[in-house]
């Protein structure tokens, strides 16, 4: 983990920023939601004017982690650099949202003993069925006809979380529910003096 200087310490930051710092750890299938509920609760975090940024395929699966595919190797060390970056957020007094499938819950369980009580699983939850019917990028469709091999929920495994902070029901809610109660669900996560 990120190696603190403590020049600065961690709760000095939370008290100039009026909350604490942590990460919502959303894990789920592909097409179950996560990115698009991350962007609603950033933005709203951020009217509230909170330090939040979101982490997902789109800013870390091009740049830092562009080496990597979806072998299980390659999304352990994808998961495990996505870790080592929230935690250094975490460090700067910033609420992460991260958006990865994750779907390892040993890798999951690590990123949880490194960032700490500040750590908060939420289970983006969705029926393979659901999200292939969905099918928003059309991968379920390429997976199904081979074109795409180790696709989680068809030909790579996904372990459902035995014991998440928040569980979040994409495929039977309204996403404005399912907002609403990520939402309250922050707000109480990253209280000052809680
Ligand atoms: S993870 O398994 O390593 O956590 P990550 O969340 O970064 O995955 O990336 C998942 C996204 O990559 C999916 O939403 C989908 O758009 C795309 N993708 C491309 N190939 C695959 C695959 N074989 N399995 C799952 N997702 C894939």
């Amino acid at each position: 983990m990120i190696k603190s200087l403590n020049n600065i310490p961690l709760e000095a930051r939370w008290n100039r920023y009026g909350h604490r710092s942590g990460v919502l750890w959303f894990t789920g299938l592909s097409g179950s939601g996560k990115s698009s509920l991350a962007i609603g609760l950033e933005r709203i975090l951020f009217d509230q004017g909170k330090r939040v940024f979101v982490l997902d395929g789109d800013n870390l699966r091009h740049g830092l982690n562009g080496d990597l595919g979806f072998s299980m190797e390659d999304r352990r060390e994808n998961i495990r650099r996505v870790t080592e970056v929230a935690a250094a957020y975490v460090e700067a007094g910033f609420i992460v949202i991260s958006a990865f499938i994750s779907p390892f819950r040993i890798d999951r369980e690590i990123a949880h003993q490194i960032i700490g009580e500040n750590f908060h699983e939420v289970f983006i939850n969705a029926t393979i069925d659901i999200c292939e019917q969905r099918d928003p990028k059309g991968l379920y469709a390429k997976a199904r006809a081979g074109e795409i091999v180790d696709f989680t929920g068809i030909s790579s495994p996904y372990e459902v979380p035995d014991n998440p902070n928040l569980v979040v029901h994409t495929g039977t809610q309204e996403f404005s529910h399912s907002l609403k109660k990520l939402t309250k669900y922050a707000e109480t996560a990253f209280i000052l003096d809680r």
